[in-house]
């Protein structure tokens, strides 16, 4: 499934401005580095020629910006990954869009490392050793919208993320808590995929999430026993996948009324409390595949847009024939087109044709036989 925050990816790249592309990249020289936002064209030219014909005293080298050794600067995009480096590079240009800095073993973020660039608009650390950021790093990055820093070794969430940033990446570090306040002031921000990360739930201190509108969140592959309680209500998609959640009672979900998507897959658990489901008016798409579920949830009639619901590798024996769709006709809005039941104990030829009266078309529906 292609998630939301894969797809705003994808559109900031296809949408990042090049405003510099009609003037095509050509690498006549040491010094063709690319420079519109100087707007000196003529400038460069002229000092291209001077270094040719001249000694170096003559060339004005420290407040020129230049594409750091052994990055690639093209169209504002300066992409410096897989270099080994061990630190952020000097001498970024300040007219950078997107800095790339993948794949490298930066520890460290300072306070200087991305002064004056205030143009950024994304930035990847993904894939680093960073343990470590000075509180003002990002300070000077007012534009930026996109951060990816999945896979390094944080223990917490940067502090003073600019007001700017609509998507953060911190998958796969060692955080273990998020303090209130942390995301204060972000009311930009639409996406965190925070996912393996070693988090409990009581990690989440109150206020936690405070301020946030978010639209995407995913906290899979961590250690929750339960649905955090204090996540924005204004969740379309949440994806708690892979936590130790052993239950869902009640009121878990009451604040997640948005919801459109909930994953709860590979989880531990074994009830769902009559009603929890009633909160979901909206949800389209209910993933409690590999849980220990000894029946189907109650209250999947009632959903009118439900259309997608895994329920295999639980420990399901039954199948009633009320248990997916309404007794009576018109209440559903959209027929289910997916329902995944394999790998439960329950036998198929014992579950009536009409408990899939909702239902789109028979190849919806995944059976198969339960294996021991
Ligand atoms: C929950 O709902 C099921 C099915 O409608 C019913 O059999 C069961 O008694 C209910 N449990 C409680 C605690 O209300
Ligand atoms: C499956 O459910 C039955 C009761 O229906 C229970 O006796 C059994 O222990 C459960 N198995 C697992 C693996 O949870």
């Amino acid at each position: 499934m292609l998630s939301h925050c894969y797809l705003l990816l994808f559109l900031s790249v296809a949408q990042l401005p090049s405003p510099s592309s009609a003037l095509p990249f050509e690498q006549k020289g040491f010094w063709d580095f690319a420079m519109d936002s100087m707007d000196s064209g003529g400038l460069m030219a002229m000092m291209r020629d001077e270094v040719e014909g001249s000694g170096p005293d003559e060339i004005p080298s420290t407040d020129i910006p230049m594409c750091p050794f052994g990055c690639h600067c093209r169209l504002r995009v300066v992409q410096c990954s897989d270099l080994g480096l061990t630190e952020v590079p000097k001498n970024l240009p300040p007219d950078t869009k997107f800095l790339d800095l993948q794949n490298n073993q930066i520890t460290e973020l300072k306070e200087n490392d991305f002064k004056g660039l205030t143009n950024l608009y994304g930035l990847s650390l993904r894939n680093n050793l960073i343990s470590r950021v000075h509180p003002k790093t990002f300070v000077p990055l007012k534009n930026m919208q996109k951060l990816y820093f999945s896979k390094n070794l944080l223990v917490s969430i940067p502090k003073n993320l600019p007001a700017s940033l609509v998507e953060m990446r911190i998958h796969e570090n060692r955080i273990r808590k998020v303090a209130a306040g942390t995301f204060a002031g972000l009311h930009n921000m639409n996406c965190i995929e925070m996912g393996a990360n070693p988090i409990q739930n009581s990690g989440f201190e109150p206020g936690a999430f405070k301020g946030l509108k978010l639209n995407y969140l995913r906290i899979s592959e961590s250690r929750l026993t339960g649905v955090p309680k204090d996540l924005p209500e204004s969740l379309n998609e949440l994806h708690l996948d892979q936590n130790q959640i052993q239950a869902i009672e009640l009121e878990d979900l009451s604040r997640y009324k948005n919801l459109i998507r909930l994953g709860l897959g590979y989880n531990h658990i074994r009830n769902i409390e009559n009603g929890s489901l009633s909160y979901l008016p909206m949800l389209r798409e209910l993933h409690l595949d590999n849980n220990r579920l000894t029946r189907v949830p109650t209250g999947l009639p009632d959903m009118k847009y439900l259309q997608v619901v895994y329920l295999h590798s639980n420990n399901i024996s039954q199948v009633g024939v009320n248990d997916f769709c309404p007794r009576g006709f018109g209440m559903k809005r959209t027929f289910y087109n997916g329902i995944s039941l394999f790998a439960n104990p329950v036998n198929y030829w014992e579950v009536q044709p009409a408990t899939f009266r909702c239902v789109s078309d028979r190849l919806a529906i995944q059976f198969g036989n339960y294996k021991k």
